[in-house]
């Protein structure tokens, strides 16, 4: 084994072109997912405080911000919807024509080569904002099972490619899976948020989807961020309820679960890069306290490194045009 002086690993490093040569892990385009958030009405564009560069838009918004997506060689977006109207079931989310069913059918009919993934769960649609239905104050899981069914077929019906339930009540893969077979949709693949930690990195997110508990906290429904072993059970069960893709969500502070994951299933594996993560960069950087740049690269490196082949984030568009800004 050679050793110093024989051994000297900044031969590799003495040039960009020598690092090129040699890098190990690649982002691109192609591997990001964009998150869009869909709201009534024409010509809106309603900027989310906490999130710089991400907006609330009218569906009409939204077809440029997706056709923009596409031309820079991104595959594919995530719908959340802000609805006129919330319940205490959350009927406004598996409504016919709610904003996310017309958003879709308007995605797929303007630009049918993008993906159109719909994010499945009730907190955007429930009076309460909680991700179910309340018995008292506790979320009541099977009584959530059949309106997330009922979600995800409405999403399925207005054209949706692929559904992603986030709600993490039990028994969800296999109730999605069964109501998709059972209604001449078993082409439609389940990508599963199913290590889904209970997050303060999704702070800016529930401002952008007016989507934060009126009591409470998600606690009982969302994974404990010290485990991991957990992480790899919810991944085993999603897997086995019939889940074709996996998820773990957020992605910076989880990277050891995203390795886990990846070592342990041969399933695709998803990394969402949370609201709190990069409104967390793009502060740093109006401060001037980092390079916005370079700190967005790094970042879904490390991602990619850990071992998703996928990553959700709202710099999917800024990463590709080159500039976090
Ligand atoms: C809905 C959902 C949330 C996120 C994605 N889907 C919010 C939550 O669970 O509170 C968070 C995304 C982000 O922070 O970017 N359940």
């Amino acid at each position: 084994m050679a050793s110093f002086p024989e051994s000297r690993p900044r031969r590799l490093r003495r040039t960009g072109e020598i690092r090129a040569f040699v890098r190990e892990t690649t982002v691109s385009p192609a591997d990001l997912i964009l998150p869009l958030f869909v709201t009534p009405g024409a010509r809106v564009r309603n900027p989310v405080a906490s999130m710089p560069g991400v907006d609330q838009t009218s569906v009409d918004e939204l077809l440029r911000d997706a056709e923009e997506a596409m031309r820079l060689g991104i595959p594919a977006v995530l719908l959340f919807g802000i609805p006129e109207s919330k319940d205490e079931v959350g009927s406004s989310g598996y409504h016919e024509h709610g904003v996310v069913q017309q958003a879709i059918r308007a995605l797929k009919r303007e630009i049918p080569e993008l993906l159109v993934v719909t994010d499945v769960c009730l907190c955007e649609y429930t009076s309460h904002g909680h991700c179910g239905v309340l018995q008292g104050t506790d979320v009541d899981n099977d009584a959530t099972l059949p309106l997330l069914a009922r979600m995800a077929l409405s999403h399925a019906e207005a054209g949706a490619d692929v559904v992603a339930p986030s709600d993490m009540m039990d028994g969800r893969v296999s109730t999605l899976r069964n109501a998709l077979d059972g209604s001449g949709f078993a082409a439609i693949p389940i990508l599963a948020y199913s290590a889904k930690f209970a997050s303060a990195f999704y702070g800016p997110f529930r401002d952008a989807a007016e989507s934060t508990p009126q009591f409470g906290d998600r606690r009982s429904y969302q994974m404990d961020p010290a485990n991991a072993r957990e992480a790899i059970r919810e991944v085993r069960a999603d897997i086995e309820e019939g889940a074709d893709m996996v998820m773990v969500k957020p992605a910076m502070p989880y990277l050891d679960v995203i390795h886990r994951v990846r070592t342990e299933t041969e399933y695709p594996v998803f990394a969402y890069h949370v609201s709190g993560e990069y409104a967390m960069v793009q502060a740093a950087a109006e401060r001037g306290w980092i390079d916005g740049d370079r700190a967005m690269r790094e970042v879904l490196t490390s991602i990619r490194r850990a071992g998703a082949d996928r990553i959700i984030t709202y710099y999917a568009r800024q990463f590709a045009r080159g500039t976090a800004g």
